[in-house]
C-alpha cells in the first residue's frame, strides 16, 4: 500500500518572501523537515513571532489548564467576520461562554436519534443522484458530491430545508472563493500588512462572496423568525431550539442578525470539516484494497441486506477507526491559532503579549517523534491497546478543553451513515495516475477533488 499524500516538507523554514509566494495557494506548504520532529517552533515576522507548539503537556496547557490565558486569535475573528460575525468560533471571553451555553442546549435538545431521519434521507437522496450519474461518466470527481450532501444534511438538521441545487451552486461557489482567498489575507494580516489587505481586489471578492452567503442563509430563516410564535412544536431541527432560547437573566431571545451569525457558523464549521473528512476516508479506501474488503465485510455482516439504521452505528467499529485514522492523516482543521495575552515562558522560550501560539493537528498527529509510521494509512491502531497512550495525548482533529467542537458527535454519526450506505452499495478504485493535490487552506482539502471509479457491489 502506498504512502498516502502529503506535501513534502521543505528542507530549510520559508523566509519572508518565499512565504508570501507560497502560502497563497496552502499553509502546508511551509512547512519544513523539523516541523515534524520539534516540540516546540518558532518563527519571527515583523510584528510578532508565531510558536508552534507540538509537545503534548505544553498543548494542554494552551488549550486546557490556562486556556483563558490563549484565547483564539482575533486576526481569524477578524478574517471571518465578514461570513460569520459575531459567532461562537471565533468569539472570546463572556461572550463565547453565553453562546456556548446557547448552542450546547440546542445541541443537547436536538437528539442524534431525531436528527439521524434527517440525515438518512439527505445521503438516500446523494445515492440516487449519483447512480443516475455514474453510467455516464468512467470516473467521478467524488469530492462535490461529498460537500453537496453535508452541506445538505446541515440544511436539513439545521433548518429543515433541503439543498437545492441552484442554491448550491450559488452558496458552494461563493464559500470556495471566501476559502481561496483565506491564506493571502491572513498572511498580509500578520506580517502587519493588513491595511494594504483591506483594498486589494481579492478581499473585496472574499468579502462579496460572504455577502451572498448570508443573504441566501437570511432569506431561509428570516420567514420562520417572523413566526416563531407559531413555530411547529413538531419541528425538532437546530433553529428551532435557537428560536426558542431565551437568556435566563433578561428573557430575551435571539435577534435576526445573531440568528444568521450562528446559522452562518454552523454552516460552515459544520459542513466543509466534514466534507474534508468522507473525501479523505474514500481516497484512503480506494489506496488500501484490503482494508475496504474489511470494511465491506464489516457492513455486510452488520446489516446483510437491510437498510441501515440507528442502532447500527456503534456496531461498525472497523469503519469508525477508518473515519478517525482519515481525521489523524487529514485533520480538516489543520491548524488552531491562539494569541498569547500575557508573558510565559514555555522550554526557555519567552512569549510575549500578541504572540500566536499555534496548535497544529497536522504536526501534531504526524510527529515523528510520537507515531510510529506517523505518515502511513493503519486504522488498526485505534485498537490496538499499545497505541491507546498515543493517542491519548496526540489525537486532536476536534480540538481539546473547553472549545472542542461542538458538532463532534453529529460529525461521526454523519461520516458513519455516509460511509456505511455509499460503501454498501460501491466498491472504489482510484485511477493509477491520479493523485490528489493536498492544499491546506481554512480547511485541508483536494485542490484538484478526488477522482474515483464506481462500481457497484453484487
Ligand atoms: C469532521 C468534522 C469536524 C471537525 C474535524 C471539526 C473540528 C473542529 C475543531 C478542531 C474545532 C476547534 C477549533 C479551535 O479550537 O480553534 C471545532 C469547533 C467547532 N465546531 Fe467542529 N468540526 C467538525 C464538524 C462540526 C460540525 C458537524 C459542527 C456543527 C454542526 C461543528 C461545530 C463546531 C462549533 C460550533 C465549534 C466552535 C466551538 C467553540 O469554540 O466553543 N463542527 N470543530
Amino acid at each position: 500500500m502506498p504512502t498516502p499524500v502529503y506535501p513534502p516538507p521543505i528542507p530549510q523554514r520559508s523566509n519572508m518572501l518565499q512565504a508570501l509566494c507560497k502560502m497563497p495557494r496552502s499553509f502546508l506548504s511551509l512547512l519544513f523537515t523539523r516541523s515534524y520532529e520539534m516540540k516546540m517552533g518558532e518563527i519571527s515576522l515583523p510584528k510578532t513571532k508565531v510558536f508552534f507548539v507540538n509537545q503534548p503537556e505544553l498543548v494542554r496547557q494552551v488549550m486546557v489548564s490556562e486556556q483563558k490565558k490563549f484565547p483564539k486569535h482575533h486576526l481569524m475573528h477578524e478574517a471571518l467576520l465578514p461570513l460569520l460575525g459575531e459567532s461562537i468560533f471565533t468569539t472570546n471571553g463572556e461572550q463565547w461562554r453565553q453562546q456556548r451555553t446557547i448552542l450546547s442546549k440546542a445541541f443537547a435538545s436536538a437528539k442524534m436519534t431525531d436528527i439521524y431521519p434527517m440525515m438518512n434521507a439527505a445521503v438516500d437522496d446523494l445515492l440516487v443522484r449519483l447512480e443516475q450519474e455514474r453510467p455516464k461518466k468512467a470516473v467521478l470527481d467524488i469530492d462535490p458530491w461529498m460537500t453537496f450532501v453535508t452541506a445538505d444534511i446541515i440544511f436539513r438538521t439545521i433548518m429543515s430545508t433541503r439543498l437545492k441545487t441552484e442554491q448550491a451552486d450559488k452558496i458552494l461557489a461563493a464559500f470556495s472563493r471566501f476559502q481561496s482567498i483565506a491564506p493571502l489575507s491572513a498572511l498580509l494580516e500578520v506580517y502587519g500588512l493588513g491595511a494594504i489587505n483591506k483594498y486589494t481586489p481579492s478581499e473585496r471578492s472574499r468579502k462579496r462572496a460572504a455577502r451572498i452567503i448570508r443573504q441566501e442563509i437570511k432569506e431561509i430563516i428570516h420567514p420562520r423568525f417572523l413566526c416563531k410564535a407559531t413555530e411547529s412544536a413538531a419541528q425538532t431541527d437546530i433553529l428551532t431550539h435557537l428560536l426558542n432560547v431565551c437568556d435566563d437573566e433578561t428573557g430575551q431571545s435571539l435577534g435576526i442578525d445573531e440568528l444568521v451569525d450562528h446559522v452562518c457558523m454552523l454552516f460552515l464549521a459544520g459542513h466543509e470539516t466534514s466534507a474534508s473528512a468522507l473525501t479523505w476516508s474514500l481516497y484512503l479506501l480506494a489506496l488500501d484494497q484490503d482494508v475496504q474488503r474489511t470494511v465491506h465485510n464489516e457492513i455486510d455482516q452488520v446489516l446483510g441486506d437491510k437498510p441501515l439504521e440507528y442502532k447500527h452505528l456503534r456496531n461498525l467499529p472497523i469503519l469508525e477507526s477508518v473515519f478517525q485514522e482519515a481525521l489523524r492523516l487529514y485533520p480538516p482543521v489543520a491548524f488552531l491559532p491562539r494569541e498569547c495575552t500575557a508573558h510565559t515562558k514555555m522550554r526557555n522560550k519567552d512569549l510575549n503579549k500578541n504572540d500566536v501560539v499555534m496548535i497544529s493537528p497536522w504536526l501534531i498527529h504526524r510527529h515523528q517523534k510520537q507515531w510510529q509510521d506517523p505518515h502511513e494509512f493503519k486504522p488498526q491502531r485505534f485498537h490496538d491497546p499499545a497505541c491507546q497512550a498515543t493517542i491519548r495525548h496526540n489525537y486532536l482533529p476536534f480540538g481539546m478543553g473547553p472549545r472542542i467542537c461542538l458538532g463532534a458527535g453529529f460529525a461521526r454519526q454523519e461520516a458513519l451513515i455516509v460511509l456505511a450506505k455509499f460503501l454498501k452499495i460501491y466498491h472504489i478504485q482510484m485511477p493509477s495516475d491520479f493523485h490528489p493535490d493536498i492544499v491546506g487552506r481554512l480547511t485541508v482539502r483536494s485542490a484538484n477533488g478526488l477522482q474515483l471509479v464506481l462500481e457497484k457491489r453484487g
